[in-house]
């Protein structure tokens, strides 16, 4: 029998738990060996929960531990010195989006795994989804053809996550909903395109309704209630054109705020058909069949939870079995991509990404 990989989760809150869930679940081949958060209380109630007796207030405490891996799923602020850290200590990481709080931070974090050989894993896990990875099969058996354009749409009619708190201060998140959900779209439609290199952006963001805070009406609100007295400089509209060189495009539209209904959608145009995937619902191949436009809706079969995966494929690369599911260097090319979409929008121009 092979032997577990031995795993510490760093940040035991919202998404920490997700992932003691998913690598629970893969007890046969982990074992969650270490639990770390400031918060004392959770850390104890987390412990007991998922049965873990090494408890660490303190994550360089983990990092001495003989632990082989470590998940990062603190706040975005402190995703480049936690990883650069556990890295440095020998450990594989499998670090949570967005991978930093800017590209500079990213290639710091990307430098460091390829200095000590370690598996550096971006927490992608929409790309472990069913339908996401039929759409990159489509792609790569040729049945849509040749990619020329992706369409992102991601929009929240009221969904501004804990407003006045860490998720809409920039300094402590890096952006709004681009680096948190617009993250997740932009990877899904360049693994789905297998386009990597964008050369340019023109972009624009908005902050139109998170603050004043008070005036921000909502149905319900994910990391609530509001805090007033706290930060709202973060955008909440974002909307740009990319260009693939000569190759290909990508338009988006991010929202968590916007007076626009709910979409969620990444579709995919190729000359001999288009797939257009949701957030949940089947997926929709565009098409002609046998003379007329065809629409066909894809029945996905059951393929488990993504977490789940997510945590089986980084076990087996820490393993040496795989290399990264996600590497370091596509994690660097989004956050490149959201570098140049803040600072079209401030200046006002398109900008070239390198
Ligand atoms: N993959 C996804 O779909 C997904 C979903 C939600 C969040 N996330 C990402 O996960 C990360 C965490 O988000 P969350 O919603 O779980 O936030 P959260 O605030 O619920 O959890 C963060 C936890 O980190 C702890 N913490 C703070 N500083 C620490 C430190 N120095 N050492 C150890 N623990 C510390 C906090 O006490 C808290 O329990 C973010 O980067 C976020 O973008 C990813």
């Amino acid at each position: 029998m092979k032997k577990k990989v031995k795993i510490g989760i760093i940040g035991m809150g919202a998404i920490g738990a997700v992932h003691a869930d998913a690598f629970s679940a893969n007890s046969n081949n982990a074992e969650i060996a270490v639990l770390c958060d400031i918060n004392s209380d959770r850390l104890k109630a987390m412990g007991e929960k998922y049965k873990v007796g090494k408890l660490c207030l303190d994550y360089r405490e983990v990092l001495k531990s003989d632990v082989d891996a470590v998940v990062v799923s603190v706040g975005n602020a402190l995703h480049r010195v936690t990883a650069c850290a556990a890295l440095k200590a020998g450990k594989n990481v499998l670090l949570e989006k967005p991978m930093a709080m800017n590209s500079k931070e990213a290639a710091e974090i990307v430098a460091t795994a390829d200095k000590s050989r370690k598996i550096l894993q971006v927490g992608m896990v929409n790309r472990q989804r069913g339908d996401i990875q039929l759409a990159r099969k489509y792609v790569t058996d040729g049945i849509l053809g040749d990619i020329y354009h992706m369409r992102v749409v991601l929009i929240r009619r009221r969904g501004i996550p804990g407003l006045g708190g860490w998720f809409t201060t920039k300094a402590a998140s890096g952006g709004g909903p681009l680096i948190d959900i617009g993250v997740h779209w932009f990877d899904a439609a360049m693994f789905i395109s297998g386009h990597w290199n964008p050369s340019s952006v023109s972009a624009m963001t908005y902050s139109k309704f998170g603050s004043p805070m008070k005036n921000y009406k909502y149905v319900s609100m994910w990391a609530g209630p509001p805090k007033f007295d706290g930060v709202c400089d973060t955008e909440d509209y974002a909307t740009g054109f990319v260009r693939y060189g000569k190759k290909a495009t990508m338009s988006f539209e991010i929202a968590w705020a916007a007076n626009a209904e709910d979409e969620s959608y990444v579709e995919i145009l190729g000359t001999k058909g288009g797939i257009k995937v949701f957030s949940s619902k089947n997926p929709r191949l565009l098409t002609e069949f046998n003379g007329n436009i065809a629409n066909v809706e894809l029945l996905i079969p059951e393929s488990g939870s993504p977490f789940q995966i997510q945590a089986k494929k980084f076990i087996d690369a820490c393993r040496g079995e795989c290399p990264s599911e996600v590497p370091g260097k596509q994690g660097l090319v989004n956050m490149k991509l959201i570098d140049a979409i803040y600072e079209s929008g401030v200046k006002g121009k398109e900008i070239l990404i390198k």
